[in-house]
């Protein structure tokens, strides 16, 4: 049986790896089947093509170029890692996916729903998630939680004005898309933890 694709969301800074890293300790002490992978990355060729989207030497990249290489990375990535570990019956848990590119490129960065929609047709035809969760909190509180923002990370540089943006596309999305579960993330990490646990329960995702 193809095992289940979940797929993790949140602006910069919402606990998101610390989230992860707690779940997949979850995951190993009920020897669940998993894997657990990113985006941009998850793949050699992906995780190249991540080097060049987040060098924060690389300020000429123009927004459809950024939007064109987080869509290579994330097809060659499927193809590579995700869709092997499916046809085997794995759970596949996942940084970032599409909704990521929707609200980035597509809403912060104005490139539009379509044109993302366009480009990532092969990931949301023949891989769509059977779950979304998003980590709900918005920049403000997350970057005063996380003291402020990484100066190598490109997108990271980008301030509170576009993160806002960004959030924005997230909640516009959120409206759109009932397979998005917004998770309210204010609360302590191992809080935050639970609720996951048990929406993927709820969804009978994990047991
Ligand atoms: P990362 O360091 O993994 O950030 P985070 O821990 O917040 O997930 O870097 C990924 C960055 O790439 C992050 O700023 C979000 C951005 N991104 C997009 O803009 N579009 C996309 O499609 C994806 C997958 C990520």
């Amino acid at each position: 049986m193809r095992g289940k694709f979940i797929t993790f969301e949140g602006c910069e800074g919402s606990g998101k790896s610390t989230q992860l890293k707690l779940l997949s300790e979850y995951l190993k002490s009920v020897g669940a089947d998993f894997i657990m992978t990113r985006e941009p990355g998850g793949s050699g060729i992906s995780e190249d093509i991540r080097k060049i989207i987040l060098n924060g030497k690389n300020t000429a990249m123009c927004d459809e170029c950024e939007a064109l290489l987080y869509a290579a990375a994330r097809i060659q990535h499927l193809r590579e890692t995700v869709a092997p570990a499916l046809a085997a019956g794995k759970l596949v848990v996942c940084d970032r996916y599409v909704y990521s590119s929707l609200a980035y490129q597509g809403f912060a960065r104005g490139l539009g729903e379509k044109f993302i929609e366009e480009i990532n047709s092969v990931a949301l035809g023949n891989y769509p998630p059977d779950m979304t969760v998003f980590l709900d909190i918005s920049p403000a509180d997350a970057f005063k939680r996380k003291h402020g923002a990484d100066k190598n990370d490109r997108i990271e540089q980008l301030g509170l004005e576009f993160h806002e943006k960004v959030y924005k596309g997230y909640k516009a999305l959120l409206a759109k898309h009932p397979d998005i579960c917004a998770v309210d993330c204010s609360g302590t990490k191992e809080e935050t933890a639970e609720k996951i646990r048990n929406l993927l329960k709820e969804r009978d995702i994990i047991k």
